[in-house]
């Protein structure tokens, strides 16, 4: 008969053995890869000591292609539940180095179960990816395994955070689990995305390009808009997704974590007062005006490299996480397209479905013309933007520092789509468009360039400028830039109550 000291020892030995993975030359092999392992990445997530793993013991249990031979216990994923700054977090991490990291009906499981949990107990998933896919060796076991997780990431969605960090390769069907999350951080240089592979690509279109430029970080990062943000290495990644998680609720039930806040809410900034130059048409950069208004200038931004036309992130004001849009007048002007309707669309979507309050700060000259856009759909792109605006009903503070003109107008965070406070610089220029263009139109051939100019000019007087709208309610304060920071906290206080009520439905139609 054993004795308990016997037990003790196999307990310890089978806990050995699990840790260990894929064993030590396949460590090597990752480390050589400049890539982390599973529980190196999970321990430089995580709060020291705070996880608890499930179902370490666990392995497959397919028979075919001889694999009865080669068990490994964990079966190529870490899960279990941890703590971010004191809060619990669920995650399950690919080990890459047993069998690739890859899916087997077993290792599905585990990653269910933890879904499960996190969908129960109200609190965000981590995913860390780094699998070679569907095991082949399992068949439609391992896509049934697939099918399962999308099924818990779409029942997550809204519901609790849920985050993936590609820390290699995520390749084929694989790719649509972290596609259905919130947010997606790529690792420079070890990661990669991509429905079907360069090999593949090459057969069928004829195409030659590297994995790196089909489906690398800054592709996705800048050129697709699959992902969000970029990690330098895994260490960098894991922090980032420490950073986000420290902006958002647990779940959708609850606000977003309040820090101590230590930045005066009166706090006055001088240089706003010149920043947005009295020519119209002359460049600045509005991260200038987030920066210098944010809890200690500290903007944690969303798609930095996407359609940089449109700025998103989060930011805290007064220690209370907020969600931030912007267009951007330094880069295209500002202006509304595709990409940039699309990028703010699903950030404001994100933050009502987590009950982050809504900033929008405004200077846009309208909608980008061209047969580029028309062809592309910026009618229903568009279209998600203000549909996004206005179906969203945490509190939205708004605020033109320059140009509101046309439909854009109406679209970013208009007092007409249920914003709560519309602020305005004395710089805001609102209406239908811009003053060379009305001209052009109301007088069209009817009067001398002379005459044009002094229309221009009329006009400027007239509409651009932010005191028709002021006196017709549609803005509620014209202020100082200095005091933007003090103004848009106010506001957020005033409205941090609210509760707007609409008719059942079962869903909205968003025009996808
Ligand atoms: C079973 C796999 C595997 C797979 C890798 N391995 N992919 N085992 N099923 N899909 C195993 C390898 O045999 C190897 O085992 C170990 O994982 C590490 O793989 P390597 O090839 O040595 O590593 P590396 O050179 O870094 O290349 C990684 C890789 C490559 C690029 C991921 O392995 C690869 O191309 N694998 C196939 C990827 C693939 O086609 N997956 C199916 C996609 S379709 P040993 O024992 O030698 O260490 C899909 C459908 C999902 O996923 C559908 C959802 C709806």
């Amino acid at each position: 008969m054993s004795t308990l000291k016997d037990k003790f020892q196999e307990l310890d030995e089978r806990n050995r053995e699990a840790s260990l993975g894929g064993g030590k030359e396949k460590i090597e092999k990752q480390h050589n890869g400049g890539k982390l392992t599973a529980r190196e990445r999970l321990e430089l997530l995580l709060d020291e000591g705070s996880f608890m793993e499930t179902d370490k013991m666990m392995k497959h249990r397919c028979t075919d292609f001889g694999m009865e031979k080669n068990k490994i216990s964990g079966d190529g994923v870490v899960s279990g539940y941890g703590k971010i700054d004191g809060r619990l977090v669920f995650v399950f991490a690919q080990d890459f180095t047993v069998f690739g990291g890859t899916l087997s009906r077993a290792n599905a499981d585990k990653i269910v179960k933890v879904m499960e949990m996190a969908i129960k107990m109200g609190a965000p998933l981590i995913g860390l990816n780094d699998s070679g896919g569907a095991r082949i060796q399992e068949g439609v076991q391992s896509l049934a395994g697939y099918a399962d997780i999308f099924h818990l990431n779409v029942k997550a969605s809204g519901v609790i955070p849920q985050i993936s960090s590609i820390l290699g390769p995520c390749a084929g069907g694989a790719v649509y689990s972290p596609a259905l999350t919130d947010f997606i951080i790529m690792t420079k240089q070890s990661s990669y995305m991509f429905v079907t592979g360069p090999e593949v690509i090459k057969t069928v279109t004829h195409e030659n390009v590297t994995k790196e430029e089909l489906g690398g970080a800054m592709t996705h990062n800048s050129k697709s808009g699959v992902a969000h943000l970029i990690g330098d290495d895994d260490e960098h990644s894991m922090m980032m997704v420490r950073e986000l998680i420290g902006f958002l609720p647990s779940n959708n039930m609850e606000d977003p974590p309040v820090r101590h806040a230590t930045d005066d809410i009166n706090r006055e900034d001088e240089n706003l007062q010149s920043l947005v130059p009295a020519d119209p048409n002359k460049p600045y950069d509005i991260m200038t005006i987030i920066e210098s208004v944010v809890d200690d200038h500290n903007f944690y931004e969303i798609m930095p490299h996407y359609a940089k036309n449109m700025i998103t992130g989060f930011a805290r004001m007064d220690g209370k996480s907020v969600g931030i849009v912007a267009n951007q007048p330094a880069f295209l002007a500002g202006v509304l397209d595709i990409n940039s309707s699309v990028k703010a669309a699903r950030f404001v979507r994100f933050c009502d479905a987590f009950n982050i309050p809504l900033i929008t700060l405004l200077d846009v000259p309208g909608f980008l013309p061209g047969t580029n856009q028309e062809f592309g759909g910026i009618i229903k792109h568009g279209a998600k933007l203000l549909y996004a605006f206005s179906e969203a009903t945490v509190p939205k503070v708004t605020l033109i520092t320059r140009k509101a003109y046309g439909g854009a107008y109406c679209v970013m965070a208009s007092k007409h789509i249920g914003a709560d406070v519309n602020l305005a610089y004395p710089t805001a220029e609102i209406a239908v468009m811009g003053p060379e263009g009305a001209v052009n139109i109301i007088f069209r051939n009817k009067i001398s360039d002379e005459d044009k100019a002094t229309a221009i000019e009329d006009y400027r007087e007239k509409f651009a400028n932010p005191y028709k709208a002021a006196e017709l309610g549609y803005i509620d304060e014209v202020i100082y830039p200095r005091e933007t920071r003090k103004k848009l906290i106010l506001a957020l206080e005033m409205s941090q109550n609210k509760s707007v009520s609409r008719p059942p439905r079962k869903h909205g139609n968003i025009p996808l």
